[in-house]
């Protein structure tokens, strides 16, 4: 069955290459009521994609066929999901309703996260009223939180899309193991009133844990050992690492949530604190609107599978190996970099479930940049580059007050009307009229537009904690329907593992001063050229 969906999918896109997506709003007049939906309060459009609507009832058979909707089932049921480490995959039991009932592998779980929600937001409210207060009695005024990949691509998104313009409290992130980013998130900062909030699933990053052991000895030479407990949180599936470690105050969360799936647990406490308890309820009442859209309406009018079709057409159908994501709102300026860890990190798999090859390309390349600044950079290859780059327009309707932001939104409609439409050769001579014949043939070539390129556009209203939450829980189902289509584990990361192995290695040669005998020549001449 999965086989003869796959061939007719195939099919039918061999057929839809050549068709003009411009056309097809007059051979299909419903076309554009039934590629828009509304979901969570976001409104999606994906009436420009390559795809006529013989191609996408194929897609649709697809996801039948490939049973996505038994695998949703599994998934909200607490199955083990994550089939190479045994595990359930929860993360929407993170943002239900108090009082639901999940269960991770048959074990309820639901109680657990109502209780750790209320002690963060207990332990949020009393930091920022001053009840809470650091060892020398001053209130907190600056979060340095410190944390990378998932633990802290989520958080730092969610900040830069809510935070006031003059926040109360100063929260700053450390990710890279670089000593200059936690230089610079220090220089300024008075030890007495910073509170710094460690994140790690595992407790054992090098990159965290050494940006950890900084920080605590910052805090120490001012606090003592002592003073210094109070100042120092960690947020963790590990908590007996971080009591070890030297946590004075730890919040938990479970196996069950991946990585890059964990901004709805603890690992977002920083936000709580800084953006107060009601924002993060917000943003959890959002992503839970999301979830109960997926789970409830059907595949054809489901946003987060049209999404996830839309890419397996592009790359699989298609053959477009990248994608590119803009969105229109400076608030938003790190949800392509989400989206790279979230898609590239779940999706970028080269074995199905049962450890056959793929016989199919996988995760594309996600890269983007906010509008309008990625018109002025990448967009030039995405309307004229022979490779065809779809593109996903992420508009905001009122990004400040509340004057619609007409030129910013404007720009993005501008982009995706131009993608579509092209410039006929024809076109670009009526705008050289009086050129020489023969060099005005050789400028419109150059102003030629192909066109017929793709894009879907999301609309929301404004940035409000709850369409950023149903935004990311949106792409993180769609991440999820993709997963399924392509029959591989969305939520193991074994490819990250070697390089870690590797790095170790490496750094006690660095210890030991010179490079081991194993080391190919290349590596080898690049660590002594580091080393002098
Ligand atoms: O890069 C691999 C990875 O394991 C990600 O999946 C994860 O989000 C990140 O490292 C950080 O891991 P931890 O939260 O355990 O420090």
């Amino acid at each position: 069955m999965t086989d003869a969906a796959w061939t007719a999918f195939d099919a039918a896109a061999a057929r839809d290459r050549e068709a003009r997506i411009a056309d097809q709003f007059a051979a299909d007049p419903d076309r554009l009521s039934r590629m828009t939906v509304e979901a969570a309060g976001l409104y999606l459009d994906l009436s420009k994609q390559s795809w006529t609507r013989a191609g996408f009832e194929a897609c649709l058979e697809l996801a039948r066929a490939t049973g996505v909707e038994s695998a949703r089932a599994r998934l909200f049921g607490g199955e083990a999901v994550n089939d190479t480490e045994g595990r359930a995959v929860l993360h929407p039991a993170l943002r239900a309703a108090e009082g639901a009932d999940y269960r991770a592998l048959g074990e309820p779980v639901s109680v657990e996260v109502d209780t750790v929600r209320r002690a963060m937001a207990d332990y949020a409210q009393a930091v920022r009223t001053g009840r809470e207060t650091g060892a020398t009695g001053k209130a907190f005024t600056a979060i340095v939180h410190i944390g990378i990949g998932g633990s802290d691509l989520g958080p730092r998104l969610v900040w830069d899309a809510l935070k006031p313009l003059e926040p109360a409290i100063d929260l700053r992130f450390v990710a890279n193991i670089d000593p200059r980013d936690m230089a610079e998130a220090l220089t300024g900062l008075d030890p007495e009133t910073t509170l710094v909030i460690v994140v790690s699933k595992t407790f054992t990053t090098q990159e965290t844990l050494s940006n950890a052991e900084a920080a605590k000895a910052w805090l120490a030479e001012s606090l003592h050992e002592a003073g210094r407990d109070s100042h120092f949180i960690g947020v963790t599936a590990a908590p007996e690492r971080a009591a070890a470690f030297g946590c004075g105050r730890t919040f938990a969360f479970r196996d069950w949530v991946g990585g890059r799936y964990s901004l709805w647990s603890a690992v977002s406490l920083s936000c709580v604190i800084a953006l107060g308890p009601e924002a993060f309820d917000g943003l959890l009442a959002g992503a839970r609107a999301m979830d109960d859209h997926f789970v409830s309406a059907p595949l054809e009018t489901n946003a987060p599978v049209m999404m996830a079709l839309a890419q397996v057409w592009n790359v699989d159908g298609l053959g477009r190996s990248a994608r590119t994501v803009a969105p229109y709102a400076h608030g938003l300026r790190r949800l392509p970099a989400f989206l790279q860890q979230l898609e590239m990190e779940s999706n970028g798999k080269r074995v199905h479930r049962d450890g056959r090859p793929v016989e199919r390309q996988t995760s594309p390349v996600v890269f983007g940049e906010p509008g309008t600044n990625g018109q002025h950079a990448f967009f030039q290859q995405i309307h004229q580059g022979p490779e065809v780059v779809p593109a996903e327009f992420v508009v905001v309707r009122r990004t400040q007050g509340d004057a619609a932001e007409a030129p910013l939104w404007a720009n993005a409609l501008a982009q995706g009307q131009a993608l579509m439409q092209g410039k006929t050769t024809e076109a670009a001579r009526v705008e050289l009229s009086g050129v020489d014949a023969a060099e005005a043939d050789r400028l419109a070539a150059h102003k030629t537009f192909p066109g017929n390129r793709p894009s879907t556009t999301i609309v929301m209203d404004r940035v409000t904690p709850e369409a950023v939450g149903a935004l990311l829980a949106l792409y993180e189902h769609k991440t999820f329907v993709e997963g399924v289509i392509w029959d591989i584990n969305s939520f193991d990361q074994w490819g990250v593992e070697l390089g870690k192995v590797l790095a170790k290695a490496i750094l006690s040669d660095v210890q030991a001063g010179t490079p081991s005998a194993g080391l190919d020549p290349s590596t080898a001449a690049l660590l002594d050229r580091l080393m002098r």
